[in-house]
């Protein structure tokens, strides 16, 4: 590799409602890049219609270059730092692997298995990986409606019904009286033709940072999410009126609960093929531990779990970054 500083792209943005936030962990990954020397991070956004631009000036990718009114970079490397689509989903990884440019995070396929989450449902009771018990409803399939009433019985007059392609609570509604399923399940078909209706785990909500070190794949210590209404909803997640605690270190969790859910985390990384980064969480109930969904590009806001989770096992998040990221270019 040259002495020559590697041009970065900082990609954020997209249409998702996950988008401001998208421009909030883009500076915290910008301004880690901006204390490596060797690198020179240039930020796009990806604007809610599907734009690019570069401080407000229309730019575009053209092959490895990054055309903009007044410059056109060569760009070494990409990091696409986009909650929800078309990050998450894995279309910006395919669009990067189709220009041959090597970019920060998991693969087209990782990614969009993780983003459905009917696919990660398939995924995980096939590698017999512990989820909540489960059915889905398809939006052009007959709607069984018996079968979905059946189901809420079963478990207890308590169940969450969830869009499957979307993420920050969006499309996500807790129902808990029977005459409210099957018009929740209706409403969640207004996000997503795919919807998943799940058993309620009553217990705590814990997170596993993994992530990738000289070549290695490694799990953090739990974390938690204390959130006193027992369900994290978009609002708890980031408004500033939220009640919800965090912990970097779950407390009164027992060694043996803790390497469980490490040797899950990196079981599911592993087979469903992720890279550098993930989020996995997790319910820890009476019932035993669940895992409930992967975050495959998790927040990177001054109060998310990630970046505090991975600095909390020793390591910096700048050289994380700049250790994946020099692997990727030799
Ligand atoms: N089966 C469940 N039991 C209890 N709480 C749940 C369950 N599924 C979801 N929740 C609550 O809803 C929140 C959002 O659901 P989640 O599956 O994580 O979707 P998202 O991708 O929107 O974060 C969770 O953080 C949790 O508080
Ligand atoms: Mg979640």
């Amino acid at each position: 590799m040259s002495t020559e500083r590697k041009n970065i792209l900082v990609l954020f943005g997209g249409g998702g409602t996950e988008h401001e936030i998208s421009a909030i962990s883009s500076k915290y990954v910008y301004d880690c890049l901006k204390k490596i020397d060797i690198f020179n991070p240039i930020l796009v956004e990806i604007t809610k219609e599907g734009h690019w631009e570069s401080e407000g000036r229309k730019s575009s990718l053209n092959g490895r270059i990054l055309k903009t009114p007044t410059e056109q970079p060569y760009i070494d490397y990409v990091i696409p730092v986009i909650h929800g689509p078309p990050g998450e989903t894995g279309e910006i990884q395919s669009f990067l692997q189709t220009l041959d440019i090597p970019y920060f995070g998991p693969g087209p396929e990782s990614s969009s298995i993780c983003f459905n989450k009917v696919t990660t449902k398939l995924w995980f009771d096939t590698l017999k990986i512990p989820n909540t018990p489960w059915i889905f409803a398809n939006k052009y399939n007959e709607l069984i409606e018996q079968e979905y009433i059946d189901f809420f019985d079963k478990n207890a007059n308590d169940v969450f019904v969830k869009a499957a392609n979307q993420g920050s609570s969006v499309g996500c509604f807790h129902v808990q009286i029977k005459e409210d399923l099957i018009p929740k399940i209706k409403e969640a078909f207004n996000y997503s033709d795919n919807v998943l209706i799940e058993r309620t785990i009553k217990g705590r909500e814990l997170e596993v940072a993994v992530y990738e070190i000289e070549g290695e794949i490694k799990a953090s210590d739990p974390g938690e999410i204390i959130c006193p209404d027992g369900f994290y909803t978009y609002e708890e997640k980031y408004s500033k009126k939220s009640h919800t605690d965090t912990e970097v270190k779950a407390q009164n969790v027992t060694q043996e609960q803790i390497d469980l859910m490490k040797s899950i985390a990196l079981k599911s990384f592993k087979s469903i093929g992720l890279r550098h980064l993930s989020r996995i969480d997790f319910f820890l109930s009476d019932d035993g531990i669940f895992l409930n969904e992967i975050n495959t590009f998790p927040g990177m806001t001054p109060i998310s779990m990630f970046p505090q989770m991975l600095e909390a096992t020793g390591l910096k998040f700048e050289e994380f970054l700049k250790n994946n990221i020099l692997k990727d270019l030799r």
